[in-house]
């Protein structure tokens, strides 16, 4: 199977120009301007951009949590990626504590294999790691799975003690993997919810003011701390406030190999859009939770000036009827997480790109060519160059879109950005060479999805 893609213009983190793109099989073979080569598919690409896939690397697909699993399986949400220009994600595999990470990795590939309609790969959540045990992070990587991530957060269920943050960081520090940390000060926010339980505070808006920033920023400067002693990197997950930013920053100045992400929620949402009658904020209750609303420019600065280097969504979506419902009457019943996998990069053109806040380069070198170099897959994935996997996305500037739950592709009954309107979004997707979808019909099948191998993150990231 071949595919020419004419008269586009080709957008990557580093170039912007027009020229014809030659793909046969899977990869991308020839780029050059006025092509004439036969090929099975000729698609004019006149007036849109040609860029690379997205990559989504922190999504949580099939995931038990909260008394309940999160809503899309690999099928329902790798489909969703695909109609927001993902061609790739990473999502999170969990030890269970007790168990072998081995364990964890074979139940997310039976998860996966036969449901998956793009590529995947793997991190791992680590949850207990006894010292006769470490030789299973070297495991994981030999596997491809090389990055971690710990919690600082949810005692007795997630969280892992500052040691154990220590030696595993110690041991990335070794074979050149990456610690994700999940940095909230779990200890005190505990606390803090239960005297506000005690006050009768059970609302859903509590999940938000139960989490202070502060408890943000001092876990982020710790594990930071952490990182530094053992000679490691660190990559901060879902970062959502000023306070937490700060300490990134002042760490990167001091050239510290310290990196973190961003989501779109903390972007385009805040406090201002909970407090909403009845139930309806549990739509909006996730961990770290929203934030006032002027941490939200400091967090697009953050994307400019690189001190957040990728935007990833968290995807984690509980459906309102029967999963969020489940703290109706406690909100620390409420499963924790909010859905977001279809819409990353139509949320970061239409209020990046167009609102001027961020260039078109720099658009794909967050949600797609630094996402792949930070974990391993970049030159294959996050790219257009010879060589590379044909994960193309063809976008229309132009195109409009209102996104609701109504028309969206995720197994969720709700939507964080309901009745938003936004210019900009797919008009053809290839996963290696096969095109998925093409005039907002998916033409993939479940199980075409590959999973990745990732290198590690000292292999490729420059
Ligand atoms: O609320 C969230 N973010 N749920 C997913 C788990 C995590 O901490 O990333
Ligand atoms: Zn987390
Ligand atoms: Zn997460």
């Amino acid at each position: 199977m071949s595919t020419l893609i004419k008269n586009g213009r080709i957008i990557t983190a580093e170039h912007d120009y027009s020229a014809d793109i030659f793909v046969e099989k899977e990869k991308i073979t020839t780029i050059s301007s006025n092509l004439n080569i036969e090929a099975d598919n000729v698609i004019d690409a006149s007036g849109k951009y040609v860029i690379p896939g997205g990559l989504d690397v922190h999504t949580h697909l099939d995931m038990p949590f909260g008394g309940t699993t999160s809503c899309d399986d690999f099928e329902t949400g790798t489909k969703a990626a695909a109609f927001g220009g993902t061609t790739c994600i990473i999502d999170f595999a969990t030890q269970s504590k007790g168990t072998r990470m081995r364990n964890a990795l074979d139940v997310w590939w039976k998860k996966a294999e036969n449901k998956a309609v793009i590529d995947y790969g793997f991190h791992m959540i680590v949850t207990d790691l006894p010292e006769a045990h470490m030789e299973d992070m070297s495991d994981m990587v030999r596997e491809g799975i090389t990055s971690f991530k710990l919690f600082m957060a949810y005692p007795n269920v997630l969280m892992v003690d500052d040691a154990t943050i220590f030696r595993a960081m110690q041991h990335t520090a070794k074979t050149g993997a990456l610690v994700c940390m999940h940095a909230e000060n779990g200890n005190v926010i505990d606390l803090i919810v239960k005297q506000a339980l005690a006050e009768g505070k059970t609302a859903p808006i509590y999940h938000a003011l139960t989490r202070p920033t502060t408890a943000e920023g001092e876990a982020v400067n710790r594990s930071i701390a952490l990182a530094e002693m053992a000679g490691a990197p660190v990559y901060i997950v879902h970062l959502s406030s000023s306070d937490a930013l700060d300490k990134v920053a002042e760490a990167r100045d001091k050239g510290l190999p310290v990196y973190a992400e961003t989501c779109p929620q903390y972007l385009f949402l805040s406090l201002d859009d909970m407090n909403k009658p009845g139930f309806e904020d549990a739509k909006l209750v996730f961990t770290p939770p929203l934030r006032e609303k002027w941490n939200q420019e400091k967090l697009w600065a953050g994307l400019k000036n690189n001190t957040l280097q990728v935007v990833s969504t968290d995807h984690c979506p509980f459906c309102f009827k029967e999963q969020k419902e489940l703290g109706l009457h406690d909100f620390t019943k409420i499963p924790n997480g909010g859905p977001g996998i279809e819409h990353r990069m139509q949320l970061m053109f239409d209020g990046g790109v167009r609102q001027g806040r961020i260039s078109l380069n720099r658009w794909v070198e967050l949600t797609s060519a630094t996402p792949a170099k930070m974990f391993g897959l970049y030159p294959e994935k996050g790219t257009i160059a010879v060589g590379s996997d044909a994960d193309i996305v063809i976008w229309d500037p132009e195109k409009e879109y209102t996104i609701s739950a109504k028309t969206h592709h995720m197994a969720v009954d709700y939507s964080m950005f309901e009745g938003k309107k936004v210019k900009g979004n797919i008009d053809t997707v290839f996963s290696r060479g096969e095109m998925i979808i093409r005039n907002d019909k998916f033409l993939g099948k479940a199980g075409r999805g590959n999973f990745v191998k990732r290198d590690t993150y000292a292999g490729a990231w420059k």
